[in-house]
């Protein structure tokens, strides 16, 4: 398959290039460079075998995007570019809707024009802002209320797919599209070509081997007083390359010619939780070494806990995380880690 794939020398979005290569499949990869690694890019190279193009380029500019569907002869796009912190997206709100919103529709926009039938769209939990304790663990069926601005600039973006598959398939057009919700992501790639390397870093299992390498003093734990087992809050760590896994099954399950039009939306993540305390231990022991750490205050906007229920992916494609053990995620973040203690060059 010819398959684009935007945000592909990011974190996620290079994880997916590497599998789809290795699947492979023939893969353009549209990045800005704001937030991706052109050394991502080149390590996918030298596994491509002519099988991939990289265009510097925003997803925003309809006819570059168009050109290139052209070009490269896309039938399905998998869109990863997007904005991620959540902190930012609260004080430079225009900015998320621009880059992740209106750049989403930018997208479709082109893929309306040259007629591609496939979309697998990156959402996110934060669509579902603090579910109410009885929608733990959180199902599709969860109400979305996001209480950032990233939250919405994702839901916005589930809703046009939503809408135009609805006038697709009034017009008797082939369209599908997934909307996979992420929970946590974390690991790398364990041939360590690709890994996570985000500028400024605020995911807590980088930060926490961060601190285990040295490349900071220690950890801070945000709150301690939750209504948790240990007080901390609890997060469902999916490892990249399960994601990743999930998305492919995604994708030879979507059928654009389904009457009424193909809609997939899952939640991806293990369907358990591991506390923040519970993640440094597991970093001390995979790492063997003492992480100094503080307690502080609760980060604002920090649900105390947050896992998926899986069950809906697994029952329609048989998907399910095969790395269930923290250590297992951890080590191969560590892995890379060690390999590039300073991220990309
Ligand atoms: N944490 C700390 N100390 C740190 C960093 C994080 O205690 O230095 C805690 C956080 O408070 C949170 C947990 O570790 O309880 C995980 O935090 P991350 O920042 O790694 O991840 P989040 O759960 O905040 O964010 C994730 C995704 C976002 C998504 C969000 C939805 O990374 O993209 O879930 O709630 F929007």
């Amino acid at each position: 398959m010819n398959i684009l794939v935007t945000g592909g020398a990011g974190y996620i979005g290079s994880h997916a290039v590497k599998r789809l290569l290795t699947d492979g499949h023939t893969v353009a990869v549209v990045d800005n460079l704001r937030r991706g690694h052109l050394s991502a890019i080149d390590a996918l190279t030298t596994i491509a075998d002519g099988r991939l193009a990289f265009y510097e380029a925003d997803v925003g500019d309809r006819s570059a995007i168009e050109r290139i569907l052209r070009e490269n002869h896309i039938v399905a796009v998998m869109h990863f570019a997007a904005l991620a912190y959540v902190g930012e997206s609260v004080t430079e709100p225009l900015l998320y809707h621009h880059n992740n919103t209106a750049a989403a529709l930018n997208l479709l926009e082109a893929c309306d024009a040259v007629g591609v039938q496939r979309f697998v769209f990156s959402s996110t939990c934060a669509t579902y802002g603090e579910p109410a304790p009885e929608h733990i663990p959180i199902a599709e069926t969860t109400p979305q209320n996001p209480i950032n601005p990233y939250g919405w600039s994702k839901l916005h973006v589930e809703r046009i797919l939503s809408d135009y598959l609805e006038a697709k398939a009034l017009a008797g057009k082939p369209f599908a599209y997934a909307a996979p919700r992420y929970f946590n992501v974390a690991g790398s790639d364990p041939d360590t070509l690709i890994g996570e390397h985000h500028n400024p870093e605020t995911h807590l299992i980088p930060l926490v081997l961060h601190a285990a390498i040295g490349k900071r003093k220690d950890i801070t734990i945000f709150g301690t007083d939750y209504p948790t087992p240990d007080g901390t809050c609890i997060r469902d760590y999916v490892h990249v390359v399960d994601l990743i896994d999930a998305h492919v099954a995604i994708l030879h399950s979507l059928d654009p010619n389904k009457p009424g039009g193909d809609r997939r939306i899952y939640n991806l993540g293990i369907g358990r939780g591991y506390s923040v305390r519970e993640i440094i231990e597991a970093a001390q022991r995979v790492t063997g070494r003492k992480i100094s750490v503080l307690e502080g205050e609760r980060r604002a906007g920090d649900p105390p806990t947050l896992f998926a229920n899986p069950a809906k992916i697994n029952a329609e494609i048989g998907w399910s995380a095969s790395c269930t053990d923290i250590d297992e995620v951890i080590k191969s973040a560590w892995r890379w880690l060690e390999a590039h203690p300073n991220g990309y060059a």
